[in-house]
């Protein structure tokens, strides 16, 4: 019969079952590099021996997976340790493909469309009572167009892109397919993040600039009251009416939670827990989806709804008729001064 010794030198097997002792030894104290923490300095490799969950029961390892541990991972921020979230199960059913986010959020958008298409069938474009006068009067400087059309771009843009990336699952895979969705996606995701923050900037502006004239007056109840107007009768208003003022107001307050939402979407790893983006994303949709809404009801009116509105931003004046028609005390106010053609 053979012995190791007639297979090798005994010194080399002396010296292989030392190399094979130590070996084992360093495992066992959980002292090799490779499984260590950090660095692999002893001192570094205490809290991970210590939370080690080799030797816990199922239930304890479950409950260390899904409450989180210290020690679990290498780096040290919270929940790091937490590998297992349940506080994100609603958050998921929500935002799933086919959730209710998509599904409420789709039906929502298609109501608003569907209100202002009867709305335009039924009453048809708004006209200027008494026709056109032919006399112009100036209504917005640069600055509020160049600020005006600026964030208009932007939203535009940003309201395209995420769109794409919300309905892109559910709607725009079956049609285009996954390879064209994947692309579309990536482009949509990263002019997205290029204009988000160039969007805060023109809010800023926008705020700034409009906000003379967009605090709420009396003449805003009786405004409001009659509805603007739209069923009969006149209703008066100053530069702006109750409308306008309140969608520059959503304007504002849903755009700041759109920006605040989304810079902490943008920056996850420093600023973020998981519940604040989950928080965090349903908050940007919801926000997104009211701003879209509005600004449907906004082009609308500023556009096919109501003649000569859209002159106004475009070159800066509007027919006299259409002041008296839709502002007639800002009207009465211009023509009392001499700075008729001062916006
Ligand atoms: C492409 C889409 C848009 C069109 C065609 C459009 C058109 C217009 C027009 C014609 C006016 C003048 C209304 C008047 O003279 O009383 C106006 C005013 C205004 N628009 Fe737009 N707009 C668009 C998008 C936006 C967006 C995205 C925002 C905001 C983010 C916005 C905010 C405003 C504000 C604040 C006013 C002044 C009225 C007020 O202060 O309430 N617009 N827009």
């Amino acid at each position: 019969m053979y012995t190791l010794d007639d297979l090798m030198p005994g010194r080399l097997v002396r010296l292989t079952m030392v190399v094979l002792i130590m070996v084992f030894g360093m495992l066992v104290a959980g002292n090799l590099p490779v499984f260590a923490q950090g660095t692999g300095s002893p001192q570094s490799n205490a809290p991970y021996r210590e939370n080690t969950l080799s030797k816990q029961s199922d239930s304890e390892l479950w409950r260390a997976l899904k409450q989180g541990r210290p020690g679990l991972a290498t780096t040290k921020r919270a929940e790091d340790g937490v590998a297992i979230n349940t506080d994100g199960v609603w958050w998921a059913q929500l935002r799933q493909s086919n959730g209710p986010l998509i599904r409420y959020g789709a039906a929502g958008l298609l109501a608003v469309i569907g209100t202002l298409s009867l709305f335009f069938m039924l009453r048809g474009r708004l006209k200027i009572e008494g026709g056109r006068s032919r006399n112009k009067i100036a209504r917005f400087s640069v600055t509020h167009r160049v600020v005006h059309w600026g964030i208009a771009v932007l939203f535009l843009l940003l309201a395209f892109t995420g769109l794409v990336l919300l309905f892109g699952r559910p709607v725009l895979i079956p049609v285009v397919g996954k390879a064209a969705y994947s692309a579309l996606a990536t482009a949509s995701m990263q002019t997205h993040n290029l204009f988000g923050p160039i969007f805060i900037l023109s809010l800023v502006a926008l705020f700034i600039t409009f906000i003379r004239g967009n605090f709420p007056t009396l003449t805003d109840i009786k405004w409001v009251l009659s509805a603007g107007g739209m069923f009969g009768g006149h209703a008066s208003s100053g530069r702006y009416n109750a409308g306008e003022k309140a969608w520059f107001w959503v304007a504002i307050l849903v755009g700041l939670t759109l920006s605040a939402s989304g810079i902490l979407l943008s920056f996850p790893d420093a600023l973020g827990t998981r519940n604040l983006l989950q928080l965090s994303q349903i908050s940007h949709v919801i926000a997104a989806l009211v701003f879209i809404g509005f600004a449907l009801g906004h082009i609308y009116l500023a556009t096919i709804g109501t003649q000569g509105t859209l002159e106004g931003m475009i070159d800066g004046e509007v027919d006299e008729n259409w002041a008296r028609t839709h502002h007639d005390r800002w009207f009465a106010e211009i023509k009392a001064t001499k700075g008729a053609n001062r916006p």
